[in-house]
């Protein structure tokens, strides 16, 4: 049996639990790849930090000792960030090791040129744990649903974002103490911008409709919109409506295929839709395939072992490619580029929480606004505010242009019965 030298770069969350996987399921390993695969050498920050799970791995601070090993053969990059970690990658595959990774950040913004570089090294360059964790998305995107032209990716995707609005929907918690929670319990990063603000699903929905729709989506392309702006009153009725409110990764064509439309943000998701059901730090991605019509794909989003399953399984596949030949590509099967299209073409339905004054002729005002702009009302809801004076007022319009809710927005806002546009939400309906 062939002996396949793997490096890690990279011994956190993942990179122990890709650890603890090998220790413990190694031979299943080794009968999978049709190879034995030894993580000689570990890359770390700090090597003088007491590291017990490494005893017996060579441990290096200096990226020479793994390029300049010609023993080893796979690099498993799990350090995080942009550089070094990208640097380190290209710099592996020009060396012609295959590359494995977990790093969403690099692969939104460069993965296309790293397939690119692995092609041309005949390596391969595979990053099944970027997206949704433990989930397997990439190899079905790229095999499994291959035969389908899809033209729906909608994922929850962000799994500290999940357990936020998730907590908001049981408790009537407000952003604040749910995301204070969500840092004591080690979901949410200190920092915990890329999550609350859209980014890190932003970077994941990028990766996932370039491969559902083979073609180039990078970050600059997703409209992103996070979860700051939510406050427990749009939970209120959005309950009270039919719905649950979810943070959504969305990609759709659009233009009879010509185009992609790529889009973060959070959305009034009806209570009977599959993924109004993921709850907590969960994840899951909904397909719609002309062939497979609809598929669901869910389970855990983040965490040592989950993470660490994706990443091993691309190391069994690249050990199985060296030892008997690959099958499985870097990147998409089919790319062609595609336009993206323009936010204002892109249709949904909008509920907009409006604080008003209380007289007569108000909701008619209101109403010719919105008839006005195109936009046509699926319900109307009104409601006394402890201001005196002053009512609210919830719209759900039908599917209409963001260029048309944009217009109805402008003419409210020019009204002088209209105080405040208090929230403007997509609604997700068909
Ligand atoms: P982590 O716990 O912060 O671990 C990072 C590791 O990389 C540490 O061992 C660190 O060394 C090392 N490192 C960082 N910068 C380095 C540098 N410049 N030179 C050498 N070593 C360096 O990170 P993680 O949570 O395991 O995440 C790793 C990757 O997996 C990231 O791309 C992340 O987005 C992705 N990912 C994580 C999860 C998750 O649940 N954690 C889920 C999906 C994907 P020291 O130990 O010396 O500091
Ligand atoms: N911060 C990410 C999340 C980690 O909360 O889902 C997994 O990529």
């Amino acid at each position: 049996m062939e002996n396949i030298k793997a490096a890690l770069l990279g011994a956190g969350t993942v990179g122990t639990g890709v650890i603890r996987v090998f220790a413990e399921n190694g031979a299943i390993i080794a009968a999978r790849a049709h190879a034995a695969v030894t993580m000689k050498t570990v890359l770390v920050r700090d090597v003088s930090k007491p590291r017990p799970e490494l005893n017996g791995f060579n441990v290096t601070d200096s990226i020479e000792d793994i390029l300049r090993d010609d023993e080893i053969s796979i690099v498993v990059e799990l350090m995080g960030g942009i550089n070094p970690a990208y640097d380190y990658m290209r710099r592996a595959l020009m060396a012609k090791k295959h590359v494995v990774t977990a790093n969403k950040d690099v692969v939104a913004e460069y993965g296309r040129e790293l397939v690119a570089l692995a092609e041309k090294n005949g390596v391969r360059f595979m990053f099944e744990a970027s997206v949704g964790g433990g989930i397997p998305i990439i190899l079905p995107l790229k095999v499994s649903l291959s035969a389908n032209r899809i033209t729906e990716i909608i994922g929850i995707v962000n799994g500290t974002t999940n357990y936020m609005l998730t907590k908001m929907h049981e408790t009537r918690a407000d952003f604040a103490s749910v995301l204070k929670e969500a840092q004591d319990l080690g979901y949410a990063e200190a920092d915990p911008t890329a999550d609350v603000d859209g980014l890190d699903a932003a970077r994941k929905a990028a990766i996932l409709a370039s491969l559902a729709f083979g073609t180039h989506v990078s970050l600059k392309d997703v409209h992103v919109t996070g979860i700051r702006g939510i406050k427990p009153l749009d939970i209120e009725y959005a309950k009270e409506l039919g719905y649950v409110i979810k943070l959504l990764a969305v990609g759709r064509d659009c233009r009879e295929e010509k185009g992609v439309e790529v889009s973060v943000h959070p959305t009034f998701l009806p209570k009977t839709h599959p993924l109004a059901a993921v709850n907590g730090v969960f994840n899951a991605i909904f397909i719609r395939g002309n062939a497979v019509g609809e598929a669901m794909f869910y389970g855990q989003g983040a965490g040592s072992l989950p993470t660490a399953s994706a990443v091993t399984a691309d190391i069994i596949e690249v050990a199985k490619g060296i030892a008997d030949g690959f099958t499985v590509p870097s990147g998409s099967v089919y790319v062609t580029d595609k336009k993206i299209c323009p936010i204002d073409d892109t249709v949904s339905g909008y509920y907009v929480r409006l604080l008003v004054d209380d007289k007569p002729g108000v909701l008619g005002a209101i109403a010719t606004a919105f008839g006005n702009s195109q936009v046509s009302l699926k319900s109307v809801m009104q409601t006394k505010r402890e201001v005196p004076g002053k009512a609210e007022i919830v719209a759900v319009t039908h599917s209409v242009s963001h260029k048309s809710i944009s217009t109805a927005l402008d003419k409210l806002k020019s009204l002088s019965v209209v105080d405040e546009i208090k929230n403007v939400i997509r609604v997700e309906d068909g």
